[in-house]
């Protein structure tokens, strides 16, 4: 190999202090795993010594505890996009220590290579090959690697020998040119490869080889309770109905399924339905249901920036890696989440909310208006241009002190235009073609929790006329209940 074999400590002594870094990882899958450890031990060092360090920390998105934990606990981020879902970064965030910025995921990159957002100076990725030549492979998952790369003045390669050349196999990167030069992105299939395994880079880059041998080390996902496996059929239900009444074609439509909990019951219960045929997956995060989907044949082929599988799940594919070469693909936030694509397939989009309000906006990032959850991540993306968009969560949280429907969402993440379709536990509501009066009764009649339906109702009637009855004093009466009583029952009208 050409490039200089380099130990993390050495690696880390490359960065300067104010320099904006672009790291691999999306979620855990594929994150870099030393050389950060190693940032995260300079910066408390140079802290020691009175000298300042810090860093803008550029990701595809959520990343592995070492980054958002350590790396951020050792207060050397200045800055963090374009998600998380760590507790450690979140409190730092939520108590105003580090700026944080969510963009819609697919406009990441882009925003970085326009100049909009600060530039990536070095980039830090997991690869499994390396050529001469600049050619790298990467590992479990691409996010924006292959932008910050190519953007970036250097590159310190993570070569993660636990991980497999093979990989090369179901990895696509395709870069689309800036406007005036982009053409129309030749996509038409979930399974079509347009670009390259590797992305291309200036050998000359990439200063430093730093040699691991790690696992993801991603946990199990959390098994489903009996609410979540609720959700999950309700969503099931509805899809089966409207696949009964023609309105997705025989072939089905390909499908996009968000990250966390309610995702993983949603796609369980796509497991068990009779009625929908196998399906093709075009998402953002393949997680470990999806996987299971894939070995089961209910899923034929599942297109995403990362395979966010427990370690255990990697060996499996890894054992049988000829079954799944043709069925798993990974491509760059841009091509996953791109709007253009998203509309061209068809995608029926099934992503999670927070909160929502009786006329079908949605709050899927803000615990009551102010501290963030993870962040908005690609559910925009998907929400906006999907064929059939459904958004799902619990009718009550905190044992029911919250309600998740309420008059107004506290913070709007996608707004009634977008939302087509609400679903809790307690049933679906169908929101096409519904003026606002009509969405609020049949979310209250359908989705909210029984204890809420009658409060919810007393709302609606405060505004005998207007087209969106909202009494702008009471409109966040439910949330100040829980803020003063911490129970929303408590809700006077
Ligand atoms: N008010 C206050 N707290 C609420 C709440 C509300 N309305 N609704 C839920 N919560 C709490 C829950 O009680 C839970 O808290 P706990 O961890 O203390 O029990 C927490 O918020 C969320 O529960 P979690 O188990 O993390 O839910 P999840 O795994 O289903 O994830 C989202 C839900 C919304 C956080 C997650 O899907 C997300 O980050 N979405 C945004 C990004 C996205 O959609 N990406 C996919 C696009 S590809």
């Amino acid at each position: 190999m050409r490039y200089p074999i380099l130990t993390a400590e050495e690696a880390a002594a490359l960065i300067q202090d104010g320099e904006c870094i672009g790291l691999s990882g999306f979620t855990e899958a594929g994150a870099v795993k030393v050389v950060p450890k190693a940032i995260a031990e300079r910066a408390k060092a140079e802290h020691a010594a009175g000298r300042p360090f810090k860093l803008k920390v550029m990701c595809g998105a959520s990343n592995s505890p070492i980054v958002d934990g350590e790396l951020a606990q050792a207060d050397c981020v200045s800055m963090r996009m374009p998600y998380m879902s760590c507790p450690h970064t979140r409190s730092l965030i939520n108590n105003a220590e580090v700026p944080y910025v969510e963009p819609h995921i697919s406009l990441f990159a882009q925003n970085m290579r326009y100049g909009i957002i600060p530039r990536v100076q070095t980039a830090i990725v997991e690869v499994c090959d390396v050529t001469d030549d600049g050619k790298l492979v990467f590992t479990m998952s691409q996010g924006s690697s292959a932008d910050f790369c190519l953007m970036a003045d250097r590159i310190i390669l993570e070569l993660n020998t636990y991980h497999k050349p093979c990989l090369a196999d179901i990895h696509d990167i395709f870069i689309p040119e800036d406007p005036p030069n982009r053409v129309p992105i030749p996509l038409v299939a979930p399974e079509e490869k347009i670009g390259t395994p590797y992305v291309q880079v200036a050998p000359e880059k990439i200063v430093g080889v730093v040699m691991n041998h790690q696992k993801d080390g991603l946990p199990h996902y959390r098994p489903n309770d009996a609410v979540t496996d609720k959700i999950g059929e309700n969503v099931i239900k509805f899809l089966e109905r409207e696949y009964m009444a023609g309105r997705i074609p025989p072939e089905f439509l390909p499908i996009q399924s968000g990250v966390g909990n309610v995702a993983n019951a949603v796609l369980k219960a796509l497991g068990k339905s009779s009625i929908i045929p196998p399906v093709k997956m075009y998402t953002e995060v393949i997680q470990e249901s999806a996987l299971e989907l894939v070995r089961s044949g209910r899923v034929t082929f599942a297109s995403g920036c990362s395979l966010s599988v427990s370690d255990e799940a990697m060996e499996e594919v890894y054992a049988n890696f000829d079954f799944y070469r043709d069925k798993l693909l990974l491509r760059p936030t841009e091509m996953t989440n791109n709007p253009a694509i998203v509309r061209q397939l068809g995608l029926i989009c099934m992503n999670t909310a927070l909160e929502a309000d009786i006329f079908g906006n949605v709050n899927s990032t803000h615990i009551l208006g102010s501290k963030i959850m993870n962040g908005i991540g690609g559910s925009g993306d998907f929400a906006r241009a999907a064929a059939i968009t459904i958004f799902s969560c619990p009718s009550v949280a905190k044992k029911g002190a919250i309600s998740a429907i309420v008059p107004m969402v506290s913070h709007v993440d996608h707004t009634e235009h977008d939302v087509q379709i609400l679903i809790t536990e307690q049933g679906i509501a169908d929101l096409r073609g519904k003026s606002p009066r009509k969405r609020a009764e049949i979310i209250i009649e359908n989705c909210a929790h029984p204890d809420y339906r009658p409060l919810l109702h007393r709302y609606v009637a405060l505004s005998p006329t207007g087209h969106t009855p909202h009494s702008l004093e009471k409109a966040y009466s439910f949330h100040l209940a829980f803020k003063n009583t911490g129970d929303m029952r408590q809700v006077e009208l």
